[in-house]
């Protein structure tokens, strides 16, 4: 058959090609069409070029400097509520937006720059490295550590130092944004928890029918949920807020009530208790009504509201804040003060 004159019977036993490579052998089918002929860039034969070509690196790495400064000054800048129109994207964050533009320029320099600073500035000769063993000889390792020498002298670091600089001061400033990012830790919980918006005089809103509660609409067995007044859902930090502030009522007989302090913090036997579990800060949401207990449906904490809301069953650590209430002259249940300790988790000491 005539294709047989390509087979491998025909190909000779070894055969090399006048530029380096390796033409198919009948032992080695594949043929190595060795190295093309090295061409010169311009800022290897131009001395201008390649200055043009480090001021091009030193630009993108002195941008990445700045760009690191906006971030660390957005940080500054913007307040972390701040909503600006962006098109197309619509309403972003105005700290969210720069964070992201500014770091995402920053690392963007950087790699451009050194991408740059490859391919027009280092070496660009092409070296064929040969297979070999995995485990490295002592000669092997001896010429690695010659090559990266040899590298390092290559990139011209020492000669060209406005790139050395300012490469030194992009990578030295990016880490900068890993400690203003710390910030959005928030606030310490004990400051951040410490407040509510429940404050001397503010009647009690039930949260469903969102009107002031009388303590004729609390009825035995009953658990009503409240917020402060004055506090609304259109507001742009509702949901801050009435995490912080959500309270639940019930009205207890007030020979049942154990705790001294809970029965002249009440109005009679109506007794307001933070909703926010002290375990890790789920709503309360299940009450027994003959024991008078709550229960957080998220790790089972229970609390006794005839006795402090203290913890009877369950991972929470504390007692839940109780608020202390009134009726105002105009026959409203009304707060006679924010709560005495902070709700929530108590991750920290509340002193
Ligand atoms: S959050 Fe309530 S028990 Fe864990």
């Amino acid at each position: 058959m005539s294709s047989q004159d390509n087979s491998e019977e025909n190909l000779p036993q070894q055969q090399d090609d006048a530029d380096g490579g390796v033409l198919a052998t009948r032992d080695n089918p594949f043929a190595n069409p060795g190295l093309p002929p090295h061409e010169h860039r311009v800022q290897d034969i131009d001395e201008r070029a390649a200055k043009r070509s480090e001021r091009v690196v030193a630009g993108l790495f002195t941008l990445s400097m700045l760009s690191t400064i906006g971030f660390i000054a957005s940080f500054v800048a913007f307040p972390v509520d701040k909503i600006v129109y962006v098109f197309p994207i619509g309403h972003v964050s105005a700290l969210n937006l720069s964070l992201g533009l500014t770091l995402g320029l920053a690392l963007f320099c950087i790699g451009a720059g050194a991408i740059h600073w490859a391919r027009t500035l280092m070496t660009d000769v092409e070296v064929p490295e040969e297979r070999h063993d995995i485990e490295a000889t002592p000669e092997v390792r001896e010429e690695v550590l010659a090559g990266f020498q040899d590298g390092a002298r290559e990139s011209d670091l020492g000669r060209r130092k406005l790139v050395r600089n300012t490469l030194i001061g992009a990578m030295a400033m990016v880490p900068l944004t890993g400690l203003v990012l710390l910030r959005d830790l928030g606030p310490m919980p004990g400051t951040m928890l410490r407040h509510t918006k429940w404050a001397k005089g503010k009647m009690l809103i039930n949260e469903n029918t969102h009107e002031p509660l009388r303590p004729e609409d609390i009825a035995v067995g009953s658990l009503t949920f409240a917020m402060p007044e004055g506090l609304s859902e259109e507001d742009h930090d509702f949901n801050n807020q009435i995490a912080k502030a959500a309270l639940m009522i019930v009205r207890l007989q007030p020979e049942n009530i154990k705790d001294k302090r809970e029965l002249d913090w009440s109005h009679e036997g109506i007794v307001a208790f933070s909703k926010i579990c002290t375990h890790v800060g789920c709503p309360i949401s299940l009450y027994e009504q003959q024991t008078h207990h709550v229960l957080c449906p998220c790790h089972q904490s229970t609390f006794d509201l005839t006795d402090g809301g203290r913890v009877i069953f369950g991972p929470a650590g504390h007692a839940l804040p109780q608020l202390r209430i009134t009726v105002n002259d105009k026959g409203y249940l009304e707060a006679m003060g924010d709560f005495a300790e902070p709700v929530g988790p108590a991750y920290w000491e509340r002193g």
